[in-house]
């Protein structure tokens, strides 16, 4: 069983809304704690014994919900859920306080995912039980970063230093906002912005990265950037978050990562997507050993088994 007691002395806040509710220590230790459960996943078969996470998704999804089910299923928990706001009571004109409430009567801890911007902080406002934000709106993803921080992590073997290229759809990515927050907090790292004109950052992730002292540069092309990037995190154009088709479509072929594009890079940089992806990864890069994305997918599941038996468990020591 994993016994740091450093770990255990640092968790854990209730509610995981803003990535920035955990710590770098906190982080670094929910790391630690997923990879012991990918060598000994015998030791967690029964963390979550006898208690329920319900999913609450009010938008499509396909790896957060079912890797957080996976997750739950395999730490010996049981789940239910909605996959769908049309599915709920929520289509009804249910507030989300009052759907709050009600799950709550059912399960021990909730994952929901809402295309409001804030509505899991309004959730966990009236909650008793903790709350996880798996994506509201454009803005975070927290369960998603600590994914990409897991998959960075295991294959550099640590965040500091590195230089991340993200590139896409940077104004409306709850991902990548999510992830500059998190990589801004460890030192010497360099983000580099590849986005059009019309879908860049939004001031306040600038400001994000000046705050906590990370560098920063935005460009127009990948190709001038590739080769001093150690990873690349790039990201579909967020169609569902556009007022109008046209400027969808004049957009969402603004970057196509191919093998040309890629004979510029590191041999050893990665390649990242949180996916879906639509067009901006051709598919023969699939096959190149710098493409970690289905990787990444996996080890979604395993980072939100550290996340699950943390929450509880930090829960069971309370009470
Ligand atoms: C992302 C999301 O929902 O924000 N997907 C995911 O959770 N893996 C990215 C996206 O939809 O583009």
């Amino acid at each position: 069983m994993f016994n740091d007691q450093s770990y255990k002395e640092v968790f854990m806040p209730h509610h995981l809304i803003d990535i920035h509710d955990f710590t770098r220590e906190e982080i670094a230790a929910l790391i630690a704690l997923g990879e012991d459960i990918i060598v000994r996943p015998q030791d967690y078969q029964d963390s979550a014994a006898r208690k329920k996470l319900a999913t609450l998704f009010f938008e499509p999804s396909t790896r957060t919900r079912l890797s957080f089910e996976a997750a739950m299923l395999d730490l010996g928990g049981s789940v239910l859920g909605v996959a769908s706001e049309d599915s709920s009571s929520a289509a009804k004109g249910e507030s989300v306080a009052d759907t709050i409430r009600t799950v709550q009567c059912y399960a021990d801890i909730i994952a929901m995912r809402h295309p409001k911007e804030g509505a899991p902080l309004v959730a966990a406002k009236h909650a008793t039980v903790p709350i996880i934000n798996a994506g509201d709106g454009g803005q975070n993803h927290p369960t998603q970063t600590l994914t990409d921080l897991f998959t960075l992590h295991r294959e550099f073997g640590q965040l500091h230093g590195l230089t991340i290229g993200l590139c896409g759809d940077l104004k409306f990515g709850r991902t990548v906002h999510s992830l500059i927050a998190a990589m801004a907090r460890y030192p010497g790292v360099h983000v580099v912005l590849i986005s059009p004109n019309e879908l860049t950052a939004p001031d306040y992730v600038i400001d994000m990265i000046k705050r906590h002292g990370a560098t920063y540069e935005e460009c127009r092309t990948m190709e001038s950037v590739m080769p001093k990037l150690d990873a690349l995190y790039m990201t579909r154009v967020q169609r569902e978050r556009f007022f109008n088709e046209e400027d969808y479509i004049r957009l969402k072929d603004s970057y196509i990562l191919n093998m040309e594009k890629m004979s510029l890079a590191k041999k050893d940089m990665m390649i990242l997507h949180p996916l879906p992806r639509v067009n901006e990864i051709d598919l023969e890069v699939d096959s190149d050993p710098r493409a970690m994305y289905f990787k990444q997918a996996k080890y979604g599941m395993y980072i939100r088994m550290a996340l699950l038996s943390s929450i509880l468990g930090a829960g069971d020591k309370n009470a």
